[in-house]
């Protein structure tokens, strides 16, 4: 089985490495589409455009099942990705909102993201699906930070506390009594550390990468194979230097090729 994994640039790497970890035995096209990033920033028309034409890119390679690692392209154009590929495609807002759904106990939740998720309240429409209570806040500063890798840097831990205050702020006039923070960017997993640190330690930070791989583990059971399966295949719009050094930190894994393609814009 051929799983193809697509984000705007190195965040679903998060959503690899889960898949790498629950998954071993199928084989993994990833693309992290450099050049156009940030979506998070674009209109839904655009980011739907670039989605589309990305999982296209990747059922072009082969791919048998596409995962949108990408949490504003699952609010935005998740249809438009349908419509566009061939083969199933799961996205990663309902499961960070069923991950959020089994933690939560006080039934309140917080949601950071990209301004153009958190525009869309597709993770609101989400939680309220589930019964629960849900503040939003988007965080756009993050994915630049990320980007540059600025992980453990002075600069991002300021710019996290100033949005963690903010929220926290917000949390307080909705009186909302939140217990769990999910994290719905998937760049925001690798800025765990320090947003732990920068909250108290009975919230529950959340990600939807473990649950996403156990969705995909559930829907391709019996029709995964058994196979040792080929090393990873990474292809990115922009700079191969820059996702080889910085993708390979994020995936825990040397990238030892990454394909240079070319999507249009
Ligand atoms: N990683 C993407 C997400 O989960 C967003 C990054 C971007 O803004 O391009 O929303």
């Amino acid at each position: 089985m051929k799983i193809g994994v697509f984000d705007s640039g190195f965040g679903g790497l998060t959503v690899l490495r889960a898949l790498m970890d629950r998954i071993p035995e199928a084989s993994y096209l990833y693309l992290g589409d450099t050049a156009r990033l940030p979506y998070g920033a674009k209109s839904r028309e655009t980011v739907a455009r670039y989605a589309a034409s990305s999982a296209k890119f990747l059922v072009g390679e082969g791919a048998e099942f596409l995962v949108i690692a990408c949490n504003t392209a699952s609010a935005l154009a998740l249809d438009a990705i349908r419509d566009a590929a061939s083969v199933p495609v799961l996205g990663v807002v309902e499961t960070g909102a069923n991950a959020a759904d089994v933690s939560s106990a006080t039934r309140d939740v917080m949601v950071i993201a990209t301004a153009a998720t958190v525009e869309s309240h597709a993770y609101a429409a989400a939680c309220r699906a589930r019964g629960l209570r849900v503040i939003e806040k988007a965080c756009p500063l993050l994915v630049p930070l990320v980007e540059e890798g600025w992980i453990e840097h002075p600069v991002t831990a300021e710019v996290l506390r100033i949005y963690l205050t903010e929220l926290t702020e917000q949390a307080r006039q909705a009186e909302l009594n939140a217990d769990t923070l999910v994290l719905g960017c998937t760049h925001y997993p690798l800025l765990r550390g320090q947003i732990e640190r920068a909250v108290p330690e009975t919230l529950w930070v959340i990600d939807s990468a473990v649950a996403t791989a156990a969705q995909v583990d559930r829907r391709l059971a019996g029709s995964r194979g058994t196979n040792t399966a080929e090393p990873p295949q990474f292809f990115a719009t922009d700079s191969v230097a820059k996702f080889r050094t910085l993708g390979s930190r994020f995936l825990g894994h040397a990238i030892e090729s990454v394909e240079l393609v070319d999507l249009g814009n």
